[in-house]
Order: C-alpha cells, then structure tokens, then sequence
C-alpha cells in the first residue's frame, strides 16, 4: 500500500530531515549493510518498484539505488531523457502525475531544482533527489555514514571544502547546520557558496577561506569534487585556469588532523581537484564512500516506504 498523503516524505534537500531521522537512518545503514556482507536475505520491498529518472550522466547513483532496490527485493524502472517523453517537452507535472501512479518511489538526477520540486509537488510517491545543480544529498548521506564508521560521531568535528562552490558544497552546508560540525570552505572567487541559498540556520557552522591550505588546517575530514561539474562543461577551460591552486594534494593534507580522512564523490580527475598521491593514499575513503551510497540509500527507501522498523 502507498503511503497517505500525510504521511508520504520526499527527500530533495539534506535538510528534509532532522537529526534524530539522520541518527536513525546511519544505524539502520550500519544493520542493513552487516545483513548484506552475511549474505543475509532482506526483503521488505517485495512488490515495490522504484522509478529512476536520469537527464544527466550516472554510474555510481545508477548502480547503487538499482542494485539496493534489487536486494530488497524490488524492481526499478531506468529512464533517461532520450529514450522517454521527457526529452520530447512532455511537461515534468504530467510526467510526475503518471509515473507516480504506476511506481511506488521515484528518484530523479536532473538539472535546476526546481524541476525536482515540480515533479515531487505532483507525485503521489516519495520523491529522492538523485543529483541537481544545487543539491546531492544521497552523496552526503553516505559521506557521513562512512565518517561515523572510520570515526565516530562527526559533531563538533571540521570538514574542509575544497574547490567549487557546488551542489556537493551546498549540500555539505545544510548537513553541518543539521548534525553540528562546522564547515571549513575555500572556493576560487566567482565560485562562492551561498549559506543563504542553502536555508543555513546557524551562521556559525561554516567558515570561508581564500587560501584552502588555512581551510584545511586542523581538519577531521577534507573532501573535493571535480572542477566542472555536469551541465558546466561549456565553462571548463576558464575553471581549469581559476582551480589551479585548488588541488589536494600532500602537501594541503599535511596541514589537516594527522588522522584525517580524504574524500571525494567520484568521478574524479587525478591531477586537477585532488592528487593521484591523496585519493589513492592510506588517508583516503573513497571506495568505503562510494559503496555506502548503496547501504544508506536502502535505508533510506525503507524508511521512506515502510517508515521506522520496530
Ligand atoms: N557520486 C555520484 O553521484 O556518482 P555518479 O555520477 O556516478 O552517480
Ligand atoms: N558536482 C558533480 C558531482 C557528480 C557526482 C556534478 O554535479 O557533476
């Protein structure tokens, strides 16, 4: 049975949810991730389908929301704006109207946000947000999941942003206002975050830096994404020439905690935002992160679907 309207969540923004939601939903990732390294059958979604909708590229979000669905026992739905009406004008209200009569769950990576409100403000299903220009929650979802993991609790900790002013940088905003660490943030001029943008409550919890080495400075964690992000691309040569200096490597990181971990959504570019001597260093998490995105995003669809276990 679909969830009532009253009862139905959406998640398109990390601030969609509260902090003892985020409590709950890392110790159901951490239960449901030992079932799958037990090679334990877990099932809950017999019967519900989820419906992928890609406007733009994916490997990492594809595999996991497909392959996580499939454990649980459910199906999914793979659109792209190529081979679906949505890349024929077909209006976004329309296409939320009958997809989410026909699935029980939609995920969505497309371009402005405003598309993803639109579909989710039509859509009998919860809506999750697979990627927008402004936003990637399920990204920090598991970021987080993999800090807490490595580390422990991430509150009152520092993250150290470096590079584009992004929807990763956006995103990582919002967490720091909700779960209480503070963000460390360098970005080059003309490619600020915005706090305001971000619904950020607490001013406290983010610090700008020009120079991303003193952002990095006594840092828990330090995580960058690529120069150019998807939708971006006409922009690369200017941003290849503005990011130069913001790179990662050793030297940024010896200025960090001694324990600090590296990470990075993926892809990424060796030898632009990060150095091949830090991602596949002994600080980095990479390959935990990506493989979180799979355990929290179950998580999150039981939670969104079924709502809280026991
Ligand atoms: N990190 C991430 O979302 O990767 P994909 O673009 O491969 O989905
Ligand atoms: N900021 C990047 C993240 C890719 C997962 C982009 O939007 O392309």
């Amino acid at each position: 049975m679909k969830p009532g309207p009253s009862l139905m969540k959406h998640y398109l923004q990390f601030k969609d949810l509260r902090a003892e939601e985020y409590a709950y939903l890392f110790e159901r990732a951490r239960i449901i991730k030992t079932r799958f390294k037990n090679y334990e059958r877990y099932q809950p979604l017999a019967d519900r389908t989820l419906a992928m909708i890609f406007e733009k590229a994916s490997t990492r979000t594809r595999v996991s929301f497909e392959a996580g669905m499939y454990q649980m026992g459910g199906s999914v739905v793979h659109l792209t704006t190529g081979d679906s009406q949505l890349g024929r004008a077909e209006p976004i209200e329309d296409s939320a109207r009958v997809i989410s009569r026909m699935v029980d769950l939609v995920m969505i990576r497309t371009y402005e946000h405003t598309k993803l409100e639109a579909f989710a403000a039509h859509s009998r299903v919860p809506v999750i947000n697979g990627l927008t220009n402004e936003y990637h929650p399920c990204q920090i979802l598991a970021d987080i999941f993999t800090y807490i993991e490595h580390r422990g609790s991430i509150q009152g900790k520092t993250v150290a942003w470096v590079g584009d002013g992004n929807n990763m940088a956006n995103t990582w905003l919002q967490a720091a206002d909700i779960l209480g660490f503070t963000l460390h943030v360098s970005t080059p001029s003309g490619y600020e975050i915005d706090p305001k943008m971000a619904g950020v409550s607490n001013p406290d919890c983010v610090k700008i830096f020009r120079n991303p080495f003193s952002a990095c400075q006594g840092a828990h964690l330090v995580t960058t994404d690529v120069w150019t992000s998807m939708g971006y691309e006409a922009e690369n040569e200017a941003r290849k020439k503005a990011f130069a200096d913001w790179c990662v490597d050793v030297q940024m990181m010896a200025t960090a905690q001694p324990d600090a971990l590296f990470m990075h959504c993926l892809p990424a570019h060796r030898g632009e935002e990060v150095a091949a001597e830090v991602i596949d260093g002994p600080q980095s998490v990479v390959w935990d992160e990506a493989e979180n995105r799979m355990h929290v995003q179950k998580a999150l669809m039981e939670y969104l679907l079924i709502g809280r276990i026991g």
